[in-house]
């Protein structure tokens, strides 16, 4: 467990101009989905987001990197352009900085409302993504997670499936946005085995989600563990 997992919520004001980090976990009503390229997180978190809605709560649908108006800017030096245009310290700082700023803005605004935020991707896909098989590269990004943002979903679903699967799916609709998904197919398997890692670190934070099968099926899984952890 990391140390900002063990922390008990409490609140700092949204949009402190102070250093500390903008929020303490776990916030109950923060859901995240992650998983490799093409996994069919944003069709999933879609239905979870009409069923909460049909159930009276308020739903913020929101994604990283982006997400915030600058974070949004941040996200296109992100995810466009040449594989290797940074290098990988910078590209956690960056994805650390448009971090905090949707943070700021607008996860603890929301979070503070009493609405459900869920959230295509977040802190676990920079712990996959950039510090899979670099221990240093992931202590850099776990410190600063610790030191900037500070605050950890409540639950966290990660869609499962075989990534040449998820490469076929994203590369139909990826257009300018394929950074990641040019790095290719031994990357993605590197990303999946760490995202089994982060489920098996965190089990009440995280749960594996088959993806496999229709979205209607896989939709259903994600209700039962949303009804399990009492969102709905
Ligand atoms: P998306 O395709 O799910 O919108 O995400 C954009 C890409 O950014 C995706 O290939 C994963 C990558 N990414 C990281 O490498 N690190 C991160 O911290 C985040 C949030 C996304």
């Amino acid at each position: 467990m990391s140390p900002a997992e063990s922390r008990t919520a409490e609140s700092s004001p949204a949009g402190s101009t102070s250093g500390s980090p903008p929020g303490r976990a776990p916030a109950a009503a923060f859901v995240t989905f992650e998983g490799v390229d093409g996994a069919g997180k944003s069709t999933q978190l879609a239905r979870l987001a009409e069923a909460l809605r049909e159930a009276g709560r308020e739903v913020v649908v929101t994604r990283e990197p982006g997400g915030s108006p600058g974070a949004e800017e941040i996200r296109r030096l992100l995810v466009e352009g040449e594989a290797h245009r940074w290098s990988p310290e910078t590209e956690i700082l960056l994805f650390t900085a448009a971090r905090r700023d949707h943070v700021e803005r607008v996860i603890q605004p929301a979070l503070r409302r009493g609405a459900v935020v869920l959230c295509d991707r977040f802190a676990d896909s920079t712990r996959a993504y950039q510090g899979a098989g670099d221990a240093a590269r992931r202590a850099l990004v776990d410190r600063l997670h610790e030191t900037i943002i500070g605050i950890e979903p409540g639950l966290t679903l990660i869609l499962d499936l075989d990534p040449a699967d998820g490469l076929a799916r994203a590369s139909e609709r990826a257009g300018a946005e394929d950074r990641f998904e040019r790095k290719g197919a031994g990357f993605q398997q590197a990303l999946r085995r760490e995202f089994h890692r982060l489920a098996e670190a965190n089990p009440g934070r995280c749960v594996l989600i088959d993806a496999t099968g229709d979205p209607d099926t896989v939709a259903a899984r994600i209700l039962a563990v949303a009804e399990a952890r009492g969102l709905l």
